[in-house]
């Protein structure tokens, strides 16, 4: 996967290339990170990238013209190494929320080419001619797209195969389709006691069948409290078993969903 990067801060991403989990996955090759600065496309002595709003106001708006040649140029180096045009995604408030789907597409696509705004945002006539998407990290808004590329970037590189060290880590994880799309359970680890407080009694008793319950019944209990629209849409997907709609019920205080009836050996099923 390669990403391109669109931004007047280009030391800001470090962080992903050179640290921790996405450091060593771009040290191994795993995925490529490349960013364009817009001022490198200017032609005054200024390097000027921004100018004041039509209309008036406060603030500046990120010119097109500098931000369509960094684009160009992405492009081009995506093409002289055999890659076809990528998406152009534009950090914005007013786009897409970026889930975990959006990270799982990402993760499977070859890149993507991200232009992080600053000031008032970007002209308009830039994001017609060259956006195909906006993604948004949340309902606030930050001084730049950086820190939401670095977000969108880091989601996605996690998930490549490979990156993680332990393969399965990546499955446990709140949102996981192998989770039901639930909220992870919490985790504990040494001491056994800490400051008087206590490791829950299932993750010491070595019972994996036990272990693996408490475990998706602190899940249910935590998706229940915090996002009960994931629990809505885990059992439209048929995502909940006997067992967690009756954890779910007993919870809620309703009556119990039936055990489904036990055949005794031998016995035949009835006949309609
Ligand atoms: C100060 S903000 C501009 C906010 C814009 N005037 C608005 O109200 O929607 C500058 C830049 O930060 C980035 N940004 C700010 N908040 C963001 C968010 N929640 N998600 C993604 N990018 C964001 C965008 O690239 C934006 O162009």
């Amino acid at each position: 996967m390669r990403i391109d990067v669109v931004t007047l801060f280009p030391e800001m991403f470090g962080v992903v290339r050179d640290l921790g989990v996405t450091g060593r996955a771009h040290a191994q090759g795993r995925w490529a990170l490349h960013a364009w600065n817009p001022r490198d496309f200017t032609s005054d002595p200024h390097r000027t990238v921004d100018d004041r709003p039509y209309g008036g106001g406060p603030g500046m708006v990120m010119m097109a013209a500098p931000l369509e040649a960094a684009v160009n140029a992405a492009q081009a180096a995506r093409a002289a190494q055999g890659l076809g045009p990528a998406p152009v995604a534009l950090l914005a408030p007013v786009g897409k929320r970026y889930d975990q789907a959006g990270a799982e597409a990402l993760a499977a696509s070859d890149g993507l080419i991200l232009i992080c705004g600053r000031y008032e945002g970007v002209d308009q006539r830039f994001i017609e001619r060259c956006v195909t998407h906006e993604i948004s990290l949340g309902d606030f808004v930050l001084s730049g797209g950086e820190i939401a590329a670095l977000a969108v970037i880091d989601a996605a590189v996690r998930l490549l195969p490979g990156v993680l060290n332990d393969g399965d880590s990546a499955l446990q994880d709140s949102f996981n389709d192998t989770l039901s799309g639930l909220l992870d359970s919490p985790h504990y680890t040494r001491p056994e006691v800490y400051e008087g407080a206590p490791v829950p009694a299932p993750l010491l008793s070595g019972h994996h069948a036990n272990i693996s319950r408490w475990r998706r019944e602190r899940s249910l209990a935590l998706t229940v409290a915090r996002r009960p629209e994931l629990i809505e849409s885990a059992r439209a997907q048929g995502w909940l078993s006997l067992a967690d709609e009756r954890f779910l019920a007993e919870l809620a205080g309703e009556p119990l969903p039936p055990l489904p009836a036990k055949r005794r050996r031998g016995s035949k099923p009835k006949a309609s």
